[in-house]
């Protein structure tokens, strides 16, 4: 099947370059149609989260300024007469696995542009441009003391993290970030500009709630927004010998059948080869502006290295600056609530880790986040998401397991380390019976796949509407980045 596409792409590369000499490339057709939009002009490091992105060097980079522009480009990309002209789509640019959001020789969409935000007219709703970044978006809505509910940095794209489902601040009041898009509006593999909504396409509106950047280039999006005020910050750390302690006051949270809907909590654990030492911290938000809350107590009570308890509005906890890239790792898992398993988890990781210490260092980075009952439970009430959830399922907790280093001529022995350390820890949890298969989109890794972790179920039907939308797979083929579906 790949094998006659590519024979039948080569036929027609050779036949466009006889027919058309006037357009030797994607990127001159791109130009001639669109202008100066479309550039050779690279980005800046910091565009990008990653070494593995930034070092990707397309061969040039449409920045659309309207939705109109995107739907040209995607017209024209597809067209018979450019047929290998594949391309990516970047947000936030924050997805560390390379390609993902670029692409070397292609062409790379910048949605930077597209960065407005605008409140309707009632102010239940928001529509984000899908360039924008979550501080753009709480910039603009604090100051109607409003949210929506988005990532928890403010550099992050909404563009990807609407796509792949979203754990915000906020996700246990109101769901994951995803449940909160009433709109979408998208360019389709024909070049069709649509908008995407419960009346409209509502079988395109809840795959794309999860379903990533298989069904079209999104250029803006519509956000349900509710009042929110100032927020509390409590941040926590622990010397190493706390660290069952602080995975028992996590667990007390996450594992209350009782959640409560205000916290947005993360257990975290680094280890830095360099140093051969562990840190153990606790980041304990809670949005409402409560000094000390009573749910943190559990954490209150340990002693601790530092801690504080501050009060901040929504903009300014998300707010941080650009800094330039580094090599990075992401994997993910999903367990059951049980401090045990955690335990056993870390006590694998520094059997694992200890003794590794490649050229420039590595700091492994891994963060406990709650995934309660009660966050799943909101998802039905706006027509539900693919990511095959099931609030009968009970409080859950998600793995992120990251690794970040700036040598890249390290970067072969740390994929190799973990990979190897992943699946110990996976096995780990198996064994103690507390493993899910869910794998969070957004926290995966390239050798992981998130779309099929959502179940049978919502895998077919994300096939089926990726059939009907974009019969011929240019979002599966003509854009390589991301996990795709067929
Ligand atoms: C520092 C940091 C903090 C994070 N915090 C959180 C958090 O609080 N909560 C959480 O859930 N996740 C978080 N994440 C994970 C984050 O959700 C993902 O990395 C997400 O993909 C980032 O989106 P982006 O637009 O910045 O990324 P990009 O790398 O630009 O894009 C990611 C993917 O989405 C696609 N895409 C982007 N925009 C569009 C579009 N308009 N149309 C079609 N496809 C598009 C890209 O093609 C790519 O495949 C964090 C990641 C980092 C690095
Ligand atoms: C939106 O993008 C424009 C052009 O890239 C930029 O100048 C502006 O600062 C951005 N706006 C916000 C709110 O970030
Ligand atoms: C994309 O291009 C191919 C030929 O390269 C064509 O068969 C197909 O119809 C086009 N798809 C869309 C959605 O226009
Ligand atoms: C989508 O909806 C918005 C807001 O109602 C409107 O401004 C825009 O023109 C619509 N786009 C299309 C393609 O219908
Ligand atoms: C919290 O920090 C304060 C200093 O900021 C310290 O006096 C106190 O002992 C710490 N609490 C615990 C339980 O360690
Ligand atoms: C909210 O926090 C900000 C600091 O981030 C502060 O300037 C502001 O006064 C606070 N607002 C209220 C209502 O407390
Ligand atoms: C990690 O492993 C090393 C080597 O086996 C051991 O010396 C150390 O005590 C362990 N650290 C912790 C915190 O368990
Ligand atoms: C990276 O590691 C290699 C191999 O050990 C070494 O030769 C090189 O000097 C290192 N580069 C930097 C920038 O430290
Ligand atoms: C483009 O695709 C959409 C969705 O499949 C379809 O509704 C629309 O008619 C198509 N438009 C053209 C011009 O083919």
């Amino acid at each position: 099947m790949r094998l006659a596409e590519r024979s039948t792409t080569t036929a027609l590369v050779a036949a466009a370059a006889v027919s058309a000499a006037s357009y030797d490339t994607c990127c001159d057709r791109l130009a001639s149609a669109l202008g100066d939009i479309v550039t050779t002009t690279p980005f800046t490091a910091n565009d990008w989260f990653s070494i593995q992105e930034s070092t990707l060097v397309p061969a040039c980079i449409v920045r659309p300024r309207s939705a109109q522009d995107v739907s040209k480009a995607v017209t024209i990309l597809n067209s018979s007469r450019a047929p290998g002209c594949q391309f990516a789509v970047k947000g936030g640019g924050h997805t560390p696995a390379g390609g993902f959001a670029n692409i070397q020789g292609g062409v790379t969409f910048d949605m930077g542009h597209l960065n407005a935000t605008a409140l309707s007219e009632k102010g239940t709703s928001v529509a984000v441009g899908a360039g924008a970044v979550w501080n753009d978006v709480y910039g603009y809505l604090d100051d109607f003391n409003l949210a929506a509910a988005g990532g928890r940095n403010g550099l992050v794209g909404v563009g990807g993290l609407l796509l792949g489902g979203g754990i915000s601040h906020f996700s246990p009041r109101v769901g994951w970030a995803c449940d909160g898009v009433v709109g979408y509006e998208v360019v389709l593999a024909n070049g069709t500009l649509a908008n995407i909504s419960a009346t409209s396409h509502p079988d395109l509106y809840r795959a794309l709630k999860g379903g990533g950047n298989n069904f079209g280039v999104v250029t803006r999006y519509e956000l349900k927004t509710f009042p929110q005020g100032n927020m509390s910050v409590n941040t926590f750390s622990y010397g190493v010998s706390q660290v069952g302690a602080v995975f028992d006051a996590f667990n007390d949270v996450a594992a209350d059948p009782n959640f409560d809907p205000y916290v947005s909590l993360q257990a975290g654990l680094l280890y830095s080869s360099a140093a051969k030492a562990w840190s153990v911290s606790a980041s304990a938000y809670y949005t409402k502006p409560v000094l000390h809350p009573e749910v943190y107590s559990g954490f209150e009570a340990l002693p601790s290295i530092s801690n504080t308890s501050s009060i901040t509005s929504v903009a300014s906890l998300a707010a941080e600056n650009p800094t330039p890239p580094l090599n990075w790792l992401f994997a993910t898992l999903t367990l059951g609530t049980s401090s045990e398993t955690m335990l056993d988890i870390f006590k694998t990781l520094n059997g694992s880790l200890y003794d590794f210490n490649p050229a420039g260092g590595v700091t492994w980075n891994f963060a406990f986040e709650p995934l309660p009952s009660v966050m799943l439970s909101k998802s039905a009430a706006t027509g539900g998401n693919v990511l095959g959830l099931d609030p009968e399922d009970g409080n859950g907790i998600v793995l992120l397991f990251s690794a970040l280093w700036p040598n890249s001529s390290s970067s072969d022995s740390i994929y190799q380390k973990g990979r190897d350390t992943f699946t110990a820890i996976e096995k780990v949890a198996e064994r103690k019976g507390e493993l899910r298969k869910f794998e969070y989109l957004n926290y995966a890794g390239p050798h992981q796949s998130p779309l099929a972790s959502y179940g049978a179920e919502s895998l077919n039907f994300l096939r089926q509407v990726s059939k009907k939308y974009d019969p011929t797979g240019v979002f599966q083929h003509k854009v390589p980045g991301g996990f795709k579906l067929w």
